[in-house]
Formats: structure tokens, C-alpha cells, sequence
């Protein structure tokens, strides 16, 4: 496990939104470079950055077309070793996308692929013997290429499925994950892995890490058997690299397949979407939400279970949202919010802070699909730096950023949210405590102190430390055996009142003792 992932918090950045350094209306990576020190200063120390490779940007870049070369509109490959050369020299790490499980359709290996004639990467990507021929289960697409085949998708029309074999082929075009082409694959994969390695990237977020081999792979271990493979060669030629898997699942992402962190993703009735984005039938239910008066027990129902299995193995990463998620302003109040990520950055594992969350930017309704986004594209908006033009984005004119920016009168800034009580105050203020207590960070033990049914009081230690937070509108209070009176807390959010062996805590507030 590399050391610097116990300490880590993430800070993911959608690059074409983020800052914009050449006045072209579109963010890149020296603007990313630019703001490495505001990025500090919230007490993040790495970074997650979506894919930033040629593309034709029909999935915002999750249809890559050449995985060795930036994009052109986010700049060079120089630029992008640069930005690794500024991070280390500041102490942070970074993170890049790497998508393993299509390409798009514009990438050469696809071309080649579709030739009638056999080449070498005829076995690239899935495809059936016959034009018309359908691959029952998953989507496909015939009659657009020379060769006398269907191909499979992995998601969009534009991201034809790489190969890794099938678990069990029963078709004579279906291979196994041992025949030559799957294993090209793989080898290709390592290849891209070793080039960004070797020239400075820490590792790689990966994109729908379950997806690789296909058929009855239901149990994932031929995926999972890939990715050890893959770990088996971090752990030899790069020990400092790490990967953080878009799987959801942390038993057979952390324990089996040996990713080093697993996102906890807002999935339908998981624990995590009870914290935060529970609303059924118009009813925000969500236990952050102030008069929800909902208690933790959907959370960790959900959540110890797989913390205890997998704790051994890896890291569990709690989002504050991602590019594929509403963010939650203004669902929540920036006291909700506060109280969240008070929590969220004080459990166990590693936290991912997606930008603009520290000013609570609001996720934009109604605005028409940007590359793929569709209902993603309200929550990859421009950053709100200042209250200059376009909100300090960039200088180009507005009608041609890459998105508009937020236009309310009281859209949030970097600038404006430095208040005292402010959210990103309040971030930092956590963030710095967690830096300074090895108790609060990944690997600090955790239990359970109070967790009552009906209760929205939820008491937890770390370490030595207690912590609890109280999201309803009124006083809690929980006997909890041990506690002592009188010590300053470490931080608090609202009211709360300790004395032996209880804990009070007023509404809507937070403490660590
Ligand atoms: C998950 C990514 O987060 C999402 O943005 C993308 O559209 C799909 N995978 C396909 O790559």
C-alpha cells in the first residue's frame, strides 16, 4: 500500500471546467497548474483529473482516441509532466482517468479493427462472424464497418468494447481470457499504464473497473483476476502508484481485485445515497438534511459491513460528488453541507472533494447536453473563482466557454466563501485537523459509539477521538461511557455540551472531542 494514500485527500477536476489559462473559453492544464496552491490551501494533497486524452469528446472524453496524447484543447504532454513536476515539488500527488474497457470510435486500433482484411488488432475489440449476427445481453452495432461482423459497446454508440475474452466462450468468435488477442489487450493496457507512470502520473482513477471480461462473469473473478495482474506489477515496478476503482463494490474491488481505494458511489438505496441524496416521492429524506429527522441506520446497514471486510485490504472513498452525480447544492443548505462533510472527511478510508463542492456550487438545471453529459452536464459547469468576467473562468467572451457560467446574482465564489463560518472555512478547518491527527485519517480506527434507531444523533470514535454530529433541528443527547467534561473540542460546528459520560449536542451541529 503506498504510505501517502493514509494522509491523502483528493480533489477531483473536471478539466474543461476548471480554470482557463489561454482566454480559448475552455479549462486546461496549466490553469490547472495555476490553482495547485488554492487546491492546497482547502487541505487537498492530490488530485483525481477526468480524462484529459485525445478524444472527440462525445463522452467528455471518455471516448478516448489517443491514450499517449493530451488534448490538444487542454494543451501538450509537456504541460501535463509540468503540472506532475509542480504537484511533487508541492508535496501532492495526481491521479489521471484511465478508461480500460472501450475506446472510441475514432481510435486507430478501431480503424484497423474494422478492416475486412485480418490485421493485427482484428481481435482488439468484440466482434461477432457475421453482419447481422446479435450479441444477446449487450448492445451492439452492425452495418457500419467493411468487416463482416457486429461489435459490442461498452456504453455510448461511440465506445466499441475492447477484448479482455470471455469467462466461459460458447461461440467460436467469443475468446477466452488466455487467447493471444485478450492477453494483446491487457499487454496494451499495461503499456498506457507504464507510459504515464514512467513520465510522473501516481496512479489512475479507473473507469468502470467491473467491465472487462464479458459472458457469465457474473461473479467478476476473471476481472478481478486481470486487475491483480495488473497490481501484481505496480506492487514490483512502481509501489508508489495507486488505483482507486469505479466499482462500488469494495468486497470484490479492495479484497479480490486489489484496487488500493474503491469509491463508495451514490447507487440507488446503497448506504452512502441515504446520507445525502435520498428523496423518494418529493420527500428529501437524506440523513443530512435538517428536517428529515432521519437516523444513520440505512448508512451503516450498509456501509460496516463492507468497512469491516475490506479494511485489511484497502480504502473505502466517500465523494462529495463526482462529474456523473447532481451535486447538492442547493438541495442542501450550506449548514447540511457542512455537517456532511465534517463527517464524510472523518470517517475511515479516503475522501474525494469534487470542485466547486467547497463553495457549494449549485448544480445548474435545464441546461442542454454538453458532450454526452445529458443530466450530468448541470454538475460540470465553469468553477466560480471570482466575481470578475465569467466568474474568473477564463477571459474569453461568454458565449464561448465551454459551458456557461452560474448567472444567479448570488452565485457562490472562491473569492466570496471565505467567511469565517463559510463552508470552505469550515472544509478547511477539518481537513487541517485530519493532517494533523493520524487518528482521523485513512487507516484510525473506528467504532461506533452511538447509533439508535429513530435517533438522528450519531457518535463515533476515531482513535482517541469522539466525534458526533446531530443534522436534526433539535437537541440530542447520548450516554457515552468514558467520556470526560471539560476538554476544549477540536472543532464544532453549532452547540454541544460535554460532561462524564454524556454527550449533548445542539441542532444541526458537529464536534470532535
Ligand atoms: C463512467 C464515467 O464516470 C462516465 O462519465 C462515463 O460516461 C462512463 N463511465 C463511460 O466511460
Amino acid at each position: 500500500m503506498p504510505a501517502w494514500l493514509n494522509d491523502a485527500v483528493f480533489y477531483e477536476i473536471y478539466p474543461q471546467s476548471f480554470y482557463d489559462s489561454n482566454g480559448d473559453g475552455i479549462g486546461d492544464i496549466n490553469g490547472i497548474r495555476e490553482k495547485l496552491d488554492y487546491i492546497l490551501s482547502l487541505g487537498c494533497n492530490a488530485l483525481w483529473i477526468n480524462p484529459c486524452y485525445d478524444s472527440p469528446f462525445r463522452d467528455g472524453g471518455y471516448d478516448v482516441r489517443d491514450y499517449y496524447k493530451v488534448a490538444p484543447r487542454y494543451g501538450t504532454n509537456e504541460d501535463l509532466y509540468g503540472l506532475f513536476e509542480d504537484a511533487h515539488r508541492k508535496g501532492m500527488h495526481i491521479l489521471l482517468d484511465l478508461v480500460p474497457g472501450h475506446t472510441s470510435e475514432e481510435h486507430p486500433w478501431f480503424a484497423e479493427s474494422s478492416k475486412a482484411e485480418p490485421n493485427a488488432y482484428s481481435g482488439r475489440y468484440i466482434w461477432t462472424d457475421f453482419w447481422i449476427k446479435s450479441i444477446p445481453g449487450h448492445p451492439y452495432i452492425g452495418g457500419e464497418t467493411p468487416r463482416n461482423g457486429t461489435y459490442m459497446l461498452n456504453f455510448f454508440k461511440c465506445q466499441p468494447a475492447l477484448n479482455y475474452g470471455w469467462r466461459s466462450p460458447s461461440e467460436s468468435w467469443q475468446c477466452g481470457t488466455d487467447h493471444p488477442d485478450a492477453l494483446a489487450t491487457r499487454e496494451a493496457l499495461k503499456d498506457i499504464i507504464c507510459f504515464w507512470l514512467d513520465r510522473g502520473a501516481d496512479g489512475f482513477r479507473v473507469d468502470m473497473a467491473d467491465s472487462l471480461v464479458k459472458g457469465d462473469d457474473e461473479d467478476k473473478s476473471s476481472t478481478c483476476e486481470i486487475w491483480r495482474d495488473i497490481r501484481a506489477m505496480l506492487d514490483r515496478d512502481y509501489p508508489g502508484a495507486a488505483l482507486v476503482s469505479e466499482w462500488s463494490n469494495p468486497r470484490l474491488a479492495l479484497n479480490n481485485a486489489g484496487f488500493h481505494m474503491d469509491f463508495y458511489l451514490d447507487h440507488w438505496y446503497n448506504g452512502y445515497h441515504s446520507l445525502l441524496r435520498r428523496v423518494e416521492d418529493g420527500i428529501d429524506r437524506s440523513y443530512f438534511r435538517k428536517d428529515a429527522d432521519s437516523d444513520i441506520q440505512l448508512f451503516l446497514q450498509d456501509y460496516l459491513p463492507k468497512y469491516r471486510e475490506t479494511r485489511e485490504h484497502g480504502y473505502i472513498s466517500f465523494i462529495t460528488c463526482n462529474h456523473d452525480t447532481p451535486r447538492l447544492a442547493p438541495r442542501l443548505s450550506d449548514r447540511e453541507l457542512q455537517l456532511a462533510y465534517a463527517t464524510l472527511f472523518t470517517l475511515p478510508g479516503i475522501p474525494f472533494l469534487y470542485y466547486g463542492d467547497e463553495i457549494a456550487m449549485r448544480y445548474q438545471e435545464k441546461l442542454p447536453t454538453k458532450e454526452g453529459g445529458y443530466t450530468r452536464t448541470g454538475s460540470r459547469t465553469p468553477m466560480q473563482w471570482d466575481e470578475g468576467p465569467n466568474l474568473g473562468f477564463s477571459t474569453a467572451p461568454a458565449d464561448r466557454l465551454y459551458l456557461p457560467v452560474d448567472a444567479s446574482p448570488d452565485a457562490p465564489t472562491a473569492a466570496s466563501a471565505t467567511g469565517r463560518d463559510s463552508l470552505l472555512e469550515l472544509i478547511r478547518s477539518v481537513l487541517t485537523l485530519r493532517h494533523h491527527e493520524p487518528d482521523l485519517q485513512a487507516d484510525g480506527d473506528f467504532s461506533i459509539l452511538h447509533a439508535a434507531s429513530g435517533d438522528p444523533l450519531f457518535v463515533y470514535s476515531r482513535g482517541r477521538r469522539i466525534l458526533a454530529v446531530n443534522p436534526s433541528g433539535k437537541v440530542r443527547t447520548a450516554a457515552i461511557p468514558g467520556l470526560k467534561a471539560g476538554a476544549v473540542p477540536a472543532l464544532l460546528i453549532g452547540s454541544a455540551d460535554v460532561s462524564d459520560s454524556q454527550l449533548t449536542l445542539g441542532p444541526q451541529s458537529f464536534i470532535v472531542t
